[in-house]
C-alpha cells in the first residue's frame, strides 16, 4: 500500500462542514503504516458527530479499495485551511493564515485579546505567530514577559531575524529591537517600513495562523497595513458602548473598503461576574452583538471584565496560560474555536484574486 495509493482513497473523501475532500484541504496530517495496519491523523472542520461519520466512510473506502490495510486508528483535531491568495503566496509561503486583530477605539483590549488568542491557538496545536504591528505602541513584549533581542540568522547572504518564541508563540515587536521611545517620534513611511520588514525579514516558517496586534484607529497607518498584508481577515474589538461601538464600525468599513472580509466581532470587558451570580454591565449591554447582527458577522464571543486577564498581560503570562481553568479562559479557547470555523469559511468562499493589494 503505497502513500499515494493512500491519499487517492483520502481524495474520495469529504470534510461535510466544507464540502471539499481532505486532501486538497490539506487535512491529512500523518499517515503511519505498520505493515498492514494503518493509523491516520486527520484535521476537521466539522463536529464530533460528523467526525464519526467520516470515520466511517473512511474505514467503507479503505474496504472497498484496498481490504488488505486494517485501519487501526483514526484521530480528528480541528483543521485549517490555507488562504488561497497569489499576493499572500508571494509574501509569506509558508504562513497558511494572517489575521489582523483591529478595533477603532484605542484601549479596548486588542493586544490583550491578541496575545490570549494566539496562546490559545498554539495550545490548541497549531503553529501560531504574532506581530506586534502597532509600531508607536507595542505591548506584546510586556504581555509576554519578552525581554531579549531576537537572533539573527544569514540565509542565502541576508541577514534575517528569528522571531522570539513563548508559550508556543513566535513573537516578532518593534519593542524588542529598539527603545519605545524612540519609535514614538518616528513618521508613518518609517513605520510601515519597520513593519514591512517584520513581514520580509523575518524566518517565520511554516504557521498555521500568523496574527497581527493592530494599532488603535482607522487612519492611513492602518489603512496601509491592511493593503499591505494579505489578511486572511480582521477581527473587530469592541467593547459594548456607543462610543467604542461608532470606532468599531469605522473599522469594519475600512476593511470593507480593501475587500478583506471581517471574521467576526469580540465584545470585550462585555459585563463584571459579581459573586452572587449577578452580572455588572458596566459598559452597557450587547452591543457587540448588536453590530454583529447589523453587519451580519458573527459575534465570536463575549469577553467579561476580570482581574486575572488584566495581571496576566500586566505579568507576562496570557491567562490562558496562567489559568486555563477559569472561565474566561474557556470562553477564550471557545473564541479560537469560532475564529478557526470562521477562517475556514472565509478559505471555502474565497474568490481566487480577489484581493486589492497596495503596495507601499
Ligand atoms: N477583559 C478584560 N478584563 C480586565 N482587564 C482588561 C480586559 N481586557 C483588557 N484589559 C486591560 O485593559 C487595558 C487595555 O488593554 P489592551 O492594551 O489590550 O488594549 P488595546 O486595545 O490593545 O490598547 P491600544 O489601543 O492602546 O493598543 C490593559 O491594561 C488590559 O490588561
Ligand atoms: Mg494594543
Amino acid at each position: 500500500m503505497s502513500e499515494e495509493k493512500i491519499l487517492e482513497i483520502l481524495s474520495q473523501i469529504q470534510d461535510p462542514f466544507l464540502k471539499n475532500d481532505l486532501v486538497s484541504l490539506g487535512f491529512v496530517k500523518s499517515i503511519s503504516l505498520n505493515g498492514n495496519k494503518l493509523s491516520l491523523e486527520l484535521g476537521s472542520a466539522s463536529d464530533n458527530d460528523s467526525n464519526v461519520k467520516t470515520d466511517s466512510a473512511i474505514r467503507n473506502a479503505f474496504k472497498i479499495n484496498s481490504p488488505e490495510t486494517e485501519i487501526s486508528g483514526i484521530t480528528f483535531t480541528k483543521g485549517i485551511t490555507t488562504h488561497i491568495n497569489p499576493k499572500k503566496t508571494e509574501i509569506f509561503p509558508e504562513v497558511k493564515n494572517t489575521i489582523a486583530i483591529s478595533s477603532g477605539k484605542g484601549g479596548v483590549g486588542k493586544s490583550t485579546i491578541a496575545a490570549n488568542l494566539a496562546a490559545s491557538f498554539a495550545q490548541k496545536g497549531f503553529k501560531t505567530g504574532l506581530i506586534d504591528a502597532d509600531i508607536y505602541g507595542p505591548s506584546i513584549p510586556l504581555m509576554f514577559g519578552i525581554n531579549e533581542k531576537p537572533k539573527v540568522r544569514e540565509v542565502n547572504g541576508k541577514s534575517k531575524l528569528l522571531p522570539i518564541e513563548k508559550y508556543g508563540v513566535k513573537i516578532m515587536s518593534i519593542g524588542f529591537l529598539v527603545d519605545v521611545n524612540s519609535a514614538v517620534v518616528w513618521r508613518g513611511p518609517m513605520a510601515s517600513s519597520a513593519l514591512r520588514q517584520f513581514i520580509s525579514d523575518v524566518i517565520w516558517g511554516e504557521l498555521d495562523v500568523l496574527f497581527f496586534d493592530m494599532p488603535p484607529g482607522t487612519g492611513d497607518i492602518q489603512l496601509t497595513l491592511s493593503q499591505t498584508v494579505p489578511l486572511t481577515g480582521a477581527v473587530i474589538v469592541t467593547t459594548p458602548q456607543e462610543i467604542s461601538l461608532a470606532d468599531a464600525r469605522k473599522g469594519y468599513h475600512m476593511f470593507e473598503k480593501v475587500n478583506v472580509p471581517t471574521l467576526g466581532i469580540i465584545e470585550n470587558m462585555s459585563y463584571y461576574q459579581l459573586p452572587d451570580g449577578e452580572r455588572e454591565y458596566i459598559f452597557g449591554k450587547e452591543g457587540g452583538r448588536q453590530m454583529a447582527l447589523e453587519f451580519n458577522t458573527k459575534l465570536l464571543g463575549e469577553i467579561p471584565i476580570n482581574t486575572q486577564i488584566r495581571t496576566g498581560g500586566d505579568e507576562g503570562k496570557p491567562v490562558v496560560i496562567s489559568n486555563p481553568g477559569l472561565t474566561e479562559s474557556e470562553i477564550l479557547s471557545r473564541i479560537s474555536d469560532e475564529l478557526i470555523n470562521e477562517i475556514n469559511i472565509v478559505n471555502a468562499n474565497r474568490k481566487e484574486n480577489s484581493d486589492l493589494v497596495i503596495e507601499i
